[in-house]
């Protein structure tokens, strides 16, 4: 099957048809307009593929996600996020020197420079710390202007090294405590738990059950394939703007409560079913409820339509952590009973509805003691290796033509101006 062929108003035309690696078939209409002057219409791009990409693979039928060929449950098992970051980044699993060299360099470029600090003390207290990384990591562009652009490899690293500094900072200024410099000597998730919460005052000892949660957490966030926000960023890419313009404008994507930002969303309902009662059942019949616009945040997924794979290592992961820490979290207990309760009925079945990763992620964010307005944060945190990872292979691609879609126009026709007298 090397070509599709379609007939419109009695031509027939043919279109090749590309082939992945795991036998996905796609109709290259790169040509169709020209050839008839037709195009295609798919709003929320249901059925059209942006670009082909080596970095993951997902099968939502199957619920399989790999990144690099390597099935996300063995990274999350044997892996850390900065070796996971550079397999993303470069294709590979890095060599040991390779693995050195590259936390060796995420610790020197850790730090922001000072004069950054200041930007934190414009923002109101309650300010979003999604606006402030966004605001933060487009100003990173004034620290380290364009012309440094062709060896985007630091700015890479830049990114990842300080975007841990950057949410910190921005925990520590929502709380009024100072700020806490990264250490040369913790790893890279420890670092930003002892930035986090660490005070003056005291030694502050960083538990390794987080420091493990916490590289699981971030591996399990790290790459999605075409997900909105990485869309975003190559579309931003696209243009050949710069490489922190580009992951300001992911990360702004995520935020909303459709995609990152659900995370927080899921939290949110949760403890608002936990204060009306604990009645989950109620809130599922809302959810159910084509007149009430409450839907069950967490759950639902584009391209899963079987267990996301990420969702079903963090139920096990909330569980097994939250012993080990000694808490028994209620709102757990309204997650696992809500998830019951909707695989088992018929709207969430016939639409194939399942826990996405969002659904269990805020109850371990939770556990380490990062407030719920951090949760989407979080998510940027381990997404951005993967937004980075898309960024290189689209600048480095031979197909990397801007970004522009076409339209179908359905507004007034041809009319003259008329003046505002005559105007009824
Ligand atoms: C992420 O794309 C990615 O890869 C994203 C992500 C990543 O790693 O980057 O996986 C991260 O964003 C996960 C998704 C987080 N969002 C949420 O949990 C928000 C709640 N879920 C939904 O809003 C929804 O399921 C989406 C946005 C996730 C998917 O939306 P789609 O594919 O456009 O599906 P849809 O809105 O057209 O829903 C199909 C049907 C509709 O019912 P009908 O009109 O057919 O009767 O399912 C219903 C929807 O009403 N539905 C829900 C529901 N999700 C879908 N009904 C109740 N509760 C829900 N959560």
């Amino acid at each position: 099957m090397t070509t599709a062929s379609f007939t419109l108003d009695g031509k027939t035309y043919e279109l090749p048809v590309v082939r992945g690696t795991e036998d996905e078939v796609g109709v290259d209409i790169t040509k169709l307009r020209s050839l008839s002057g037709a195009i295609t219409l798919d709003p929320g791009f249901n059925s059209t593929g942006a670009c082909e990409s080596a970095i993951t693979y997902i099968d939502g039928d199957q619920g399989i996600l790999r990144y690099r060929g390597y099935p996300i449950e063995q990274l999350a098992e044997k892996s850390d996020f900065v070796e996971t970051s550079w397999l993303l980044l470069n294709g590979e699993l890095p060599t040991a020197d390779q693995l050195k060299k590259f936390r060796a360099q995420l610790t020197y470029h850790s730090m922001i420079h000072e004069d950054m600090k200041k930007f934190f003390e414009g923002y109101p207290p309650n300010a979003h710390p999604m606006a402030i990384l966004s605001a933060m990591v487009s100003s990173l562009s004034t620290y380290y202007p364009d012309t440094e652009d062709d060896s985007y490899e630091v700015n890479i690293v830049r990114l990842i090294a300080k975007v841990r500094t950057i949410a910190a900072y921005a925990y520590k200024k929502s709380i009024g405590q100072p700020t806490i410099y990264p250490r040369n000597d913790y790893s890279y998730c420890a670092n930003f738990l002892n930035m986090m919460f660490a005070v003056p005052a005291e030694e502050y000892k960083v538990n390794p059950v987080l420091v493990r949660a916490l590289n699981m957490l971030l591996i399990l966030h790290a790459d999605h394939e075409q997900n909105c926000s990485t869309a975003t960023v190559r579309m931003v890419a696209s243009s050949r703007a710069n490489i922190f313009a580009s992951i300001s404008a992911g990360i702004s994507a995520l935020w909303g409560p459709l995609h990152g930002g659900a995370n927080q969303a899921v939290l949110e309902m949760l403890e608002m079913i936990h204060q009306d009662g604990g009645d989950y059942k109620k809130w599922v019949v809302k959810a159910k409820d084509k007149d009430d616009n409450f839907r069950l945040m967490g759950f639902g997924h584009r391209v899963y339509k079987n267990f996301d794979p990420r969702a079903t290592i963090l139920r096990k992961m909330s569980n097994d952590v939250l012993k080990e820490l000694g808490i028994s979290d209620p709102l757990l207990e309204i997650a696992c009973n809500l998830e019951k309760i909707a695989l088992e009925d018929p709207y969430f079945v016939e639409r194939k509805l399942y826990p996405n990763v969002d659904f269990y992620s805020g109850i371990l964010y939770r556990a380490m003691g990062i407030p719920t307005n951090m949760f989407t944060v979080m998510f940027a945190i381990g997404r951005l290796p993967g937004w980075l990872a898309h960024w290189k292979e689209l600048r480095d691609g031979d197909s990397s033509r801007i970004y522009r879609p076409r339209q179908i126009y359905t507004g007034a026709r041809e009319r003259d101006y008329v003046s505002i007298g005559d105007r009824k």
